[in-house]
């Protein structure tokens, strides 16, 4: 069976945690820093709803060696009869990078002209995209159309003392994912930009493990996305909609509700610049003005994914004092809405909350009621793969990072 090499994005237990969300920690084993080897074929996942992979690869062989020297004899030996696989016209190549030792950029770009000239020398046509780094960034892929039908970027991937070579056969879609981020008509930045590929991994992990694959060999069986249309998230903090819009994109029902019925007409804009400027979207939206700590939400829910309440927007670490006291205004309502939900829903129903921690000198600071979970009637899902204290999304310029918690009415 052929495996898929995803290569993670700028923060891999995100990438991780939400790969062993959708498919089993079994088979899935993180390479390296940056990178993750699944023991399922491509075409069992679904690359599109994925946030936190940025390169999806098929993985072509494995090399008994992690010396570029014989990396490259290995390549000039087995490029030329994979050739004739590829259809007429000019071939784009290009290499990519992940933990061998030993390689510059420059030792890279004479590879890629040492390689250009072999497959000359087979009478292709190729162009060569020179690496600006060790890995070929998103808009260079896309732009070169390297995941295209006579594109090739070979992807190696430090393994111990192998190496893994794998063909980028789908890059993120930078262009797709900022349309959907600064687009959209109605934003505010007071309540905070969630990035459409965070959303994504929110979603992932409240989502849970997906069915197995279908038992079928047939290279042309659809992917696994299809299997949302019966299931509704709920967002019960939606905000202007990232969280609904990249629900509805993966093809589930989406229900919002927001204290603020500013907010839930920001959201039902967006969600129909969604439907009639991006793609029509064949499951439909619900939305509400509700308060989440009282709300009974009377319609489907399958699982919840949301970016709570953070508190005040910061620009700069506030006093003890204050900082104390947004704390403790944000720990309130966060307990009263787990309280109000453990009310409503099932044993073994999911949740995926985003929920504001703050970076202060000392580290993050946490919300009190994480540590109450248990006797507010949830467990904490945990990860094989992706420790709790990595599962925080944050940019350096942020006081406010989210803490991505996973829980389960017990
Ligand atoms: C961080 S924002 C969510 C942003 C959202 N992810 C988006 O795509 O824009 C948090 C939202 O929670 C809402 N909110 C605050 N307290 C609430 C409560 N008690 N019940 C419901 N919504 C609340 C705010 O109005 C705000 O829109």
């Amino acid at each position: 069976m052929s495996q898929t090499l995803c290569i993670l994005g700028r923060q891999p237990a995100l990438g991780l945690a939400e790969l062993e969300s959708l498919y089993g920690s079994g088979v899935l084993r993180p390479v390296g820093q940056t990178a993750a080897l699944l023991e399922l074929e491509p075409r069992h996942i679904d690359f599109s709803r994925l946030g936190g992979t940025v390169k999806f690869c098929k993985v072509l062989t494995v090399i008994d060696s992690s010396n570029w020297g014989d990396i490259q004899k290995f390549l000039a030996q087995s490029i030329p009869e994979h050739l004739d696989y590829l259809p007429e016209g000019k071939l784009k190549l290009g290499l990519s990078v992940f933990g061998l030792k030993g390689v510059s950029v420059q030792r890279l770009n004479a590879t890629a002209l040492e390689l250009k000239k072999t497959i000359k020398r087979e009478g292709r046509n190729v162009r060569v995209i020179p690496n600006k780094e060790l890995a070929l960034n998103s808009a260079q892929v896309l732009h070169n159309q390297l995941t295209g039908s006579l594109g090739w970027e070979f992807v190696f991937v430090a393994d111990g003392q192998r190496t893994i070579l794998a063909q980028n056969i789908a890059e993120q879609d930078i262009d797709a994912y900022s349309l959907r981020d600064r687009e959209r008509p109605k934003r505010d930045s007071r309540v905070g930009m969630l990035p459409p590929k965070l959303a994504q991994i929110i979603i992932n992990l409240g989502a849970g493990r997906q069915p197995a694959p279908p038992a079928t060999t047939d290279e042309d069986c659809g992917s696994l996305s299809s299997v949302n249309f019966d299931k509704t998230v709920l967002d019960p903090f939606c905000g202007t909609g990232v969280l609904l819009q990249e629900a509805l994109m993966m093809g589930y029902e989406a229900y919002g509700t927001d204290l603020e019925p500013r907010m839930v007409e920001y959201s039902d804009t967006n969600l129909h610049w969604l439907q009639t400027t991006i793609r029509p979207i064949g499951t439909s939206f619900r939305l509400e003005v509700a308060d989440g700590t009282n709300y009974e939400w009377p319609h489907q829910k399958s699982f919840i994914a949301c970016e709570t309440y953070l508190g005040r927007a910061l620009t700069t670490l506030p006093s003890e004092n204050d900082l104390q006291q947004i704390v403790q205004d944000c720990n309130y309502i966060h307990k009263k809405f787990l309280q109000n939900l453990a009310r409503q829903v099932n044993p073994g129903f999911r949740a995926c909350i985003a929920v504001p921690t703050w970076r202060t000198k000392q580290g993050f600071k946490h919300m009190p009621v994480l540590d109450q979970l248990t006797d507010l009637g949830y467990t904490r899902m945990s990860f094989v793969h992706a420790a709790e204290s990595d599962l925080v999304y944050y940019r350096d310029d942020q006081v406010v990072g989210r803490e991505l918690v996973v829980l389960e009415r017990k």
